[in-house]
């Protein structure tokens, strides 16, 4: 009797051992296919700007001009195709991948750090657009910061459809004067501008 309750037992330690080897080899999986999928996306939307803010820009802003960027990633090599763009990433592993010029400024004070932003700005360009730092990090501080910026320009803010960068572009607005529209790019996802 003893026997078989330890028998029974032993199985149901096996079975857990089999059960908890096999979820963490599942997890491995998932979280390698998701990074191989970061890593080789090269398709406008997800963490790249969509084929709708893309064409946008194209249909303002004449060839040739330059595109302050916040935030790098595959769609700055499609705008580099068109556009001189400097990039502002935070992170190296998104550095010198693509055709555009870029300002390597580490996150500090939960934002781009600003003495290295203030160093290397490029002293002209003719549109901005707001896609970094990701959300977790948070994109407000531009405002705080605005005065480091050539507002005289077509100001575009992505993920508006987020409180935190709605908020951005309406306080900017504000702050500058000038109206903003919200451009719908899917179900989900929009995009603001504020003209010159
Ligand atoms: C929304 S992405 C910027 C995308 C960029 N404006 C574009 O259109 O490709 C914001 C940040 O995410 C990081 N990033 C860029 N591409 C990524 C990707 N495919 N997967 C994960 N992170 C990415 C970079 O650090 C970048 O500054």
């Amino acid at each position: 009797m003893t026997g078989k309750i330890m028998g029974a037992i032993m199985q149901k330690k096996q079975f857990k051992k089999c059960l908890l080897s096999t979820c963490l080899i599942i997890a491995i999986i998932s979280n390698l296919v998701s990074s191989t999928q970061c890593a080789t996306e090269k398709n406008f939307g997800s963490w790249s700007i969509s084929e709708k803010l893309f064409n946008y820009i194209l249909s303002i802003l004449p060839k040739n001009s330059t595109i302050l960027e916040f935030g790098s990633g595959w769609g700055s090599g499609q705008l580099s195709k068109h556009y001189t763009v400097y990039s502002i990433e935070h992170d190296k592993h998104w550095i010198n991948r693509y055709n555009t010029h870029y300002i390597y400024a580490p996150i500090k004070n939960q934002w781009y750090d600003i003495e290295v932003l203030k160093k290397e700005l490029p002293k002209s360009y003719d549109l901005i657009l707001i896609d970094g730092p990701p959300g977790n990090i948070g994109r407000y501080p531009f405002y705080v910061n605005l005065s480091l910026f050539k507002t005289n320009v077509p100001l575009i803010v992505d993920d508006t459809n987020r409180p935190e960068e709605y908020k951005l572009i309406t306080d900017v607005a504000k702050k500058l004067n000038r109206p903003f529209k919200i451009i719908r790019e899917s179900k989900i996802n929009t995009f603001g501008v504020i003209m010159p």
